[in-house]
């Protein structure tokens, strides 16, 4: 049977509607169970998944192996305000319980790094020790909340 937090990861990325050929982004991945999840869903995608603890790094690397081997994962060790992604720009971009996303300077970096049309999804719990989490979409296109869901 799941755990809990893999219970939790797994209505967060069903709500998420990943498409096979997305690039994804999560910021502050943890121990990477998303990212297993989100590799489920891909056949052309590819997801890039930044922490800035290394021990997490180092969990969600170990937890994604076989993906990031098939080259259907990245794993990078940073804050995502100061990594380089280049040109690469995603589709869909998320984070669970990771506060810097939620408020600036983090917001705009993050809508920076979408695509046209992409959009950015930031989940949280409602209050401590709540089964339930709250997700709100950003998309570029519009800026600002453009839905609330309780998943
Ligand atoms: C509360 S944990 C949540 C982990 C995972 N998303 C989950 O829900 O199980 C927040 C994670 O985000 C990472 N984090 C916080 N701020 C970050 C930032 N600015 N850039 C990258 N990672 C960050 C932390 O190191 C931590 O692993």
């Amino acid at each position: 049977m799941a755990s809990k937090a893999s219970q939790r990861l797994l209505r967060v990325v069903e709500a998420l509607g990943v498409q096979p050929g997305d690039r994804v982004l999560e910021i502050g991945c943890g121990h990477g169970v998303a990212v297993s999840l989100v590799c489920d869903r891909l056949t052309t995608g590819r997801v890039v998944a930044v922490d800035r603890s290394a021990k997490m790094v180092a969990a969600a690397t170990e937890r994604n192996r076989p993906w990031i081997d098939a080259g259907r994962a990245q794993i990078r060790a940073g804050s995502f305000e100061d990594l380089d992604f280049g040109q690469e720009r995603f589709d869909r971009i998320f984070a669970v319980h990771v506060v810097a996303v939620a408020r600036e300077p983090g917001l705009s970096i993050a809508r920076g790094l979408l695509t046209p049309g992409g959009v950015l999804s930031l989940f949280d719990q409602t209050s401590p020790g709540s089964p339930e989490i709250v997700k709100s979409d950003f998309r570029e296109t519009a800026p600002g909340v453009s839905g609330t869901v309780t998943l």
